[in-house]
């Protein structure tokens, strides 16, 4: 098999997904305060998904995950479940969204700090959203999946964290997931070539401790073996001749 290279058509589509994928993370950020359960967050993002944007929330039954969206608090690394624990002061959370519109994909996430968190936490938090655009800046047309990965993976050990390799950004379009896998490690010259019209998501996630995760008897929730804090960043990216798009983009980050 081969990645897909997405047509004019199935772009515009993939640019409208990826607008309302942010715009639900727009929406539920002044929600994500100390005492909210992440249930309550995955209530309204599932209201406001199928009820506003008239679109599915991709999470909901995929591979029989039970939430519409993915709460990952603290040590866990993804995959969180949303339930009815309530968020506390100090708390670092992920919300990742994905959303389905005229049968395309939107995939994104970030970071939240509840109430105070301490500064160990939000240097880790920073450090991760800046090694995902290190990896978004890596991409054009010509350029080497490796090239993303080493960004990253770089800039993350030089600022003492580890990569997490069990999971990866991904290609995304009529598919939740498609090829390639998209490694958040890597070296430089290495790799698929990126083409135009390509579609991939990067989304590192960095760990304060070692890489190691493990997956919880649920089936579903990845935390650290350490038990060390997990950040994670998640942007759906468009190959273009010259550079690229973010097509997850929120106001905050034009
Ligand atoms: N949104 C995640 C990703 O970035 C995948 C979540 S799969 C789910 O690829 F089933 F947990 F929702
Ligand atoms: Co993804
Ligand atoms: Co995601």
């Amino acid at each position: 098999m081969s990645i897909i290279i997405k047509t004019d058509s199935e772009i515009e589509k993939m640019r409208v997904a990826g607008k309302l994928a942010a715009d639900v993370l727009e929406m539920i950020a002044p929600f994500v305060v100390v005492g909210v359960t992440t249930n309550e967050l995955d209530k309204l993002c599932h209201d406001f998904i199928v009820d506003v944007q008239q679109a599915i929330p991709a999470p909901l039954n995929y591979h029989g995950f039970p939430k519409s969206i993915c709460t990952s608090i603290n040590h866990t690394v993804c995959h969180g479940i949303p339930s009815d624990k309530k968020l506390k002061s100090g708390d670092i959370v992920n919300v990742d969204i994905t959303v389905i519109k005229d049968d395309y994909h939107g995939d994104t996430s970030q970071m939240f700090c509840v109430g105070t968190v301490n500064p160990h936490a939000k240097r880790l938090v920073d450090i991760t959203r800046e090694a995902m655009f290190l990896g978004i800046k890596q991409v054009r047309a010509g350029a080497r999946l490796g090239d993303i990965g080493h960004a990253i993976q770089h800039y993350a050990e030089a600022n003492r964290y580890s990569v997490v390799r069990d999971f990866c950004g991904h290609g995304i379009g009529k598919s939740f997931h498609e090829e390639p896998h998209v490694l958040h490690y890597g070296k430089i010259g290495e790799g698929e070539t990126l083409e135009a019209g390509m579609i991939i998501t990067i989304e590192p996630m960095l760990n304060l401790g070692k890489r190691h995760v493990k997956t919880l008897g649920d089936g579903w929730t990845a935390v650290t073996k350490d038990h060390s804090l997990s950040a994670q960043w998640e942007h759906t990216i468009l190959v273009t001749p010259t550079g690229y798009e973010i097509l997850t983009l929120r106001q905050e980050e034009m």
